[in-house]
């Protein structure tokens, strides 16, 4: 299996990428999770995740706090989408796992420095800033980094958090701006994929009727962080960002892209946290991502629904 740490702001979302990771064992090893503050404030991301893991029966995984703010920002957050716990609609109960002593910046520093380089795949659900500070104090584990995989950024679809950027992104550019350019192998999800895997209502009734605890907390997060979306956007459904970094990991065949150069806007204030993306290759800089374009948003959903089906 491939072997993935985690690293999130939980969020209903990311929730639901956690839990399809965990219920993919025979091709997922999900090492480590760390959180980041991003939808909400750290102590709320790094609860729930802990809730997760207690959920999906698997709270021997270790669990990482890192960063609540931002590089150099101050802090957006999301509870305006998530709700005030940054995942309500769960209906978890208060878990008794806690994190680790150590700080996830120092926790990816470490790990990363005691596998063999290529061992270890990063998977990036939030604002970048963990990675980041990871690199900047150790920039040796770049070159030791699998893969970075990562929901973040838009091009063709605009943004969701100003009419440019998306939210991971404008949380912390400079983090992404960081990461971008570590010359890491990257593979990006951006809202162009993820607005068309939309939570409609035959696929939420097709979660629901799995019938176990793991079904039926999807469909209660999805029901309550598409409320905000459906009126927004005006689709039937809202979109799922998150899980589709574990879908491409688990079926790389359902999403088409390119490798393509992208960076990341930190300047101007009309257009920060934009992923400048080079789709047509018009500057000649060198590519540094596979930017996921489009995907099969029924296979996805069956997908999910297979996996969230093996969980309690
Ligand atoms: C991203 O922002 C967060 O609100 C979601 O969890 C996802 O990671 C989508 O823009
Ligand atoms: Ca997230």
């Amino acid at each position: 299996p491939t072997r993935i740490i985690i690293d999130t702001d939980p969020g209903q979302d990311d929730a639901c990428a956690i839990l399809m990771a965990l219920a993919s064992p025979e091709q997922l090893t999900v090492e480590a999770i760390t959180t980041v503050g991003g939808n909400t404030g750290i102590a709320n991301t790094t609860r729930n995740a802990a809730a997760i893991l207690e959920l999906a029966g698997r709270a021997d995984i270790p669990l990482y706090q890192g960063c609540d703010l931002p590089l150099l920002r101050s802090p957006v957050r999301g509870e305006h989408v998530h709700g005030e716990t940054g995942l309500d609609g769960a209906d978890l109960p208060r878990p008794a796992k806690q994190p680790e002593a150590q700080h996830a910046v120092d926790f990816l520093i470490a790990k990363l420095r005691a596998e063999p380089p290529g061992a270890l795949t990063v998977v990036t659900l939030g604002p970048m800033t963990n990675l980041a500070l990871a690199l900047r104090k150790a920039p040796d584990i770049a070159s030791r980094i699998a893969r970075i995989v990562s929901m973040i950024g838009a091009c063709f679809e605009g943004g969701n958090i100003t009419p440019n950027a998306e939210f991971n992104a404008y949380v912390d550019p400079e983090a992404a701006k960081i990461v971008f350019g570590a010359g890491i192998p990257m593979v990006v999800l951006p809202l162009d994929v993820t607005h068309q895997i939309l939570t409609t209502k035959p696929r939420q009734a097709r979660l629901k009727a799995l019938g176990n605890r793991a079904g039926a907390c999807v469909t209660g997060m999805l029901c309550f962080s598409e409320r905000f979306d459906l009126k927004k956007y005006e689709s039937d459904g809202a979109p799922l960002h998150d899980p589709c970094t574990i879908a491409w990991l688990l079926r790389p065949e359902l999403f088409q892209g390119r490798d393509v150069n992208i960076e990341v806007e930190t300047q101007s204030a009309l257009c920060v946290g934009e992923t400048v993306v080079d789709y047509w290759q018009v500057t000649g800089r060198p590519t540094n991502a596979f930017y996921c374009r489009d995907a099969d948003a029924e296979g996805f959903f069956d997908l999910l629904i297979e996996r969230i089906a093996r969980l309690p």
